[in-house]
Parts: C-alpha cells; sequence; structure tokens
C-alpha cells in the first residue's frame, strides 16, 4: 500500500508548496480496455470526441468533483498518454494524479488501481472512462452517499420493453419494474472492497462490474439516481451520441431548405391559408373576434 506525501508540491517547483488536506476518497478511472467494439484503431479511451479524449472528458469531470486521489489504469504501452492526459485535466491538482497499467480483464484493471490507493483512503470509487460524460455532480453524490458497509451505484429506469428470448422466438415478458441499468462510479468503504476483491481473485470468478463482486461478498448496495449523459461509449453509434451532446456535429435536419442554409435561425415570414366549415345558427366568429 502506497503512502501519501506529507504534502503536496506542485510538480517542477519546489516553492509551490500547498497544505491541502489529504482526501480521504479515491477514485480509479478504469481506462485499460482495448475498445474493439469501437473499432477505432486505439484503445477506447484514447479515441478522440473532440479535440479532447474520451479518457480527458472523463478525467475533467472527475477533476471538477470534490477533490480525491485519482488512479488512472492505462492499458499496458499507453501509460505516458494516459499520463498527458491526468496532467492536462488535473490543473492545479495534479500531485493527485497517478496511473498505473491495466490488465487483460476490467476486474484485474480495478485490482491494479485498489493496489495504488493511500493509507489514508476509506471510500473508493471505481469509474469507467468510458461513461466521459458523467457530470461532476453525480462523482459527488456517490461520494456523499458510501456509509458505513453499504456499497452505491448510480442507476437509471429501464424505459424499453423487454422481453426475454430463446433464438429469434419471444420466450415472455420480463417486469421492468424489478430492473435497473446500473451506471458508474459505483462506491464503496475501501477495505470491504479490497476484501471483496482478494474473494473474488481466490475464487476466481469475474464479475460485471464492481457492485456485482460487492455484493457477491455478501454486502449490500443501494442506488441512486443516475445521469442519462452517464452512459457508457461503446459503439461507434455511442460515440457519435456523445459527439452531439458536445455539439461537435449537429444533427442532421430533416428537410433543409434554401431559407434554412440562408438563415438557420431567426424569424421566419409567411403565408398560409387555414379553412374551416361553417356550422350551426348565431354570429360568425373568426380568429376570436
Ligand atoms: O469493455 P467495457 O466497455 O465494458 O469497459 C468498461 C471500462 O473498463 C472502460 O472504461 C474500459 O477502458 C475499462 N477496462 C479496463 N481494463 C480492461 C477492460 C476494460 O480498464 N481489461
Amino acid at each position: 500500500m502506497l503512502r501519501h506525501p506529507p504534502f503536496f508540491v506542485g510538480a517542477g517547483n519546489v516553492n509551490r508548496v500547498s497544505m491541502l488536506p489529504v482526501p480521504d476518497t479515491a477514485i480509479i478511472v478504469v481506462a485499460a480496455g482495448s475498445g474493439t467494439r469501437l473499432d477505432a484503431g486505439a484503445p477506447k479511451a484514447l479515441v478522440g470526441i473532440d479535440t479532447h479524449s474520451i479518457l480527458r472528458h472523463a478525467l475533467d469531470g472527475v477533476f471538477a468533483a470534490a477533490p480525491a486521489q485519482v488512479i488512472v489504469v492505462a492499458p499496458a504501452g499507453f501509460e505516458g498518454d494516459a499520463e498527458s492526459e491526468l496532467q492536462a485535466a488535473a490543473g492545479g491538482r495534479a500531485d493527485l494524479g497517478r496511473v498505473v497499467t491495466g490488465g487483460d480483464t476490467r476486474q484485474k484493471s480495478v485490482a491494479a488501481g485498489l493496489a495504488a490507493l493511500w493509507g489514508d483512503v476509506t471510500r473508493v470509487l471505481v469509474h469507467d472512462a468510458a461513461r466521459a460524460l458523467t457530470p461532476p455532480a453525480v462523482i459527488d453524490a456517490v461520494v456523499a452517499a458510501v456509509a458505513d458497509e453499504v456499497g452505491i451505484i448510480p442507476t437509471l429506469p429501464v424505459v424499453d420493453t423487454l422481453k426475454r428470448v430463446d433464438g429469434d422466438l419471444i420466450a415472455g415478458p420480463v417486469d421492468r419494474s424489478e430492473l435497473a441499468a446500473a451506471q458508474t462510479p459505483q462506491g464503496f468503504p475501501r477495505a470491504l472492497l479490497e476484501a471483496a476483491y482478494r474473494s473474488a481473485l481466490a475464487s476466481g470468478v469475474e464479475y460485471t462490474d464492481d457492485a456485482a463482486l460487492y455484493a457477491a461478498a455478501g454486502h449490500a448496495v443501494r442506488r441512486i439516481p443516475g445521469d442519462a449523459r452517464g452512459f457508457k461509449i461503446t459503439t461507434p453509434d455511442d460515440l457519435e451520441r456523445a459527439r452531439h451532446l458536445l455539439g461537435v456535429i449537429e444533427r442532421p435536419a430533416l428537410e433543409t431548405t434554401a431559407v434554412d442554409a440562408a438563415s438557420p435561425t431567426g424569424p421566419r415570414v409567411g403565408l398560409g391559408t387555414d379553412v374551416h366549415a361553417f356550422g350551426g345558427d348565431g354570429a360568425l366568429w373568426l380568429a376570436g373576434l
């Protein structure tokens, strides 16, 4: 287990000493995925959304939240790129950040992050870099909700009608009121999460997220409201959605006219007709007159 420095010294400038309190929270940002489904020719976290990468956007959100130790888990061979993104996002909080090398599964990557925690940390959040647009308020809400032995995850309601399937046959309905879509960051008391990871390592079971691993160790997990912007960038369509949200690309218009092209905003003037049948007795009322 690593010890934190006794105080923070600005990188390359020993005169710039800051007496920020050592945070009791750490955020492990797992960014070591290969991004096979994104098929962008680079590890997913280093793919650009706009002028900034997925990892940079995720770290901007993390550093906009309350101060925490930030551990970036990078793909092997790309630690230097991750370090550059960390430095750029951290600003004056660069001393809180550290890059470690990830593993070949998400679970191993989280374990690598856990091994780099400072001694004073009592609360750990695990966040997918791929959820690059997660608002800082969600991160702060998870931190605030972690208490005692309970793990916290942000979730969204499931809005689609779901079916159980058997090949191409519909086997039956699924009661969606029992379901929720899980997001990150997921937050846990540090000691219990570390113990749960040790158990998972011993059993050899791979869990789909940290909440499942934590629950398998016998602990309760509670949900708080997630945010639609916390979606995971997995496919090229997800990347396009992120670009729309950042305003990098305009949504395609259903129909573009010469007037639209010349004047995309502002008032428009035109002529139209509205026809109604006469009926019944009494005076004629037209446009309320
Ligand atoms: O692959 P998936 O999209 O589920 O990954 C979720 C997050 O876990 C991503 O941010 C990805 O970079 C990270 N990951 C990792 N190490 C792996 C696999 C995934 O850090 N071996």
